[in-house]
């Protein structure tokens, strides 16, 4: 399976979004991670749909906006303007809600995908499988990064790509967050996931270019 580096811009100078967006395209990321949050799903508040507008221009990578918000359902509208590629909505912001929430974003014309929390176990988001173009899989509480890592995390993968392989869906995207870097990278990957975000790991690197290869495992 192709493996999709995602770098997380919250680990990037704010000021500087729209030349660190280039940056990451020159130095052969896949898609450009957009941490959303609102101070209410998540105590934090980083940026939301007007900052995906402004580095729009700047790349031609898609946008994977990983939503942190409450009600995340209205946005999915702006963040469709703003030139959003990829929404992903937490189970626990959306509980019932996930598979109506989830086909919104596909009826705009963006592809979409289900966040699961540490603390929810996977099986919460079997169902919504063949309703998405992603599953992501926290390995951190979310709110912020460079944080360590959850080693529960390999076996959540495991099993939400036994079920994907077992289901007729065995070339199905599934993405890791939170403390994953080079160190790491192999055994998430081992363990199914083949979309990685890395925030510190890119952003604290001397050289973006080596450490998005080195991230490929
Ligand atoms: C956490 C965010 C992550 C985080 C990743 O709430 O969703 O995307 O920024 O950052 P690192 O790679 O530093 O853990
Ligand atoms: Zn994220």
């Amino acid at each position: 399976m192709k493996i999709k580096i995602a770098p997380s811009i919250l680990a990037s100078d704010f000021s500087r979004m729209g030349e660190n967006v280039g940056k990451l395209e020159r130095a052969g990321a896949d898609y450009i991670h957009c941490d959303v949050m609102d101070g209410n799903f998540v105590p934090p508040i980083t940026f939301g749909h007007q900052m995906v507008a402004s580095i729009r221009p700047h790349t031609s990578l898609p946008l994977d906006c990983h939503l942190m918000v409450e009600h995340p359902e209205t946005h999915f509208e702006e963040f469709k303007k703003a030139g959003a590629d990829f929404v992903t909505i937490h189970y626990e912001a959306c509980r019932k809600n996930l598979n109506e929430n989830l086909k919104k974003i596909r009826s705009l014309g963006m592809k979409c995908g289900a966040v699961v929390n540490p603390d929810t176990s996977v099986e919460e988001i079997f169902d919504c499988v063949p309703f998405c173009d992603m599953v992501l899989v926290m390995s951190v509480f979310p709110g912020y990064g460079g944080q360590k890592f959850i080693a529960g995390t390999l076996p959540r993968l495991e099993k939400l790509r036994s079920f994907c392989e077992k289901n007729g869906f065995p070339e199905f995207d599934i993405e890791v967050d939170g403390g994953v870097a080079e160190e790491n990278v192999k055994n998430v990957i081992a363990a199914g996931a083949n979309v990685i975000v890395a925030g510190s790991a890119v952003f604290r690197s001397g050289d973006m270019k080596k450490t998005i290869e080195r991230l490929r495992g």
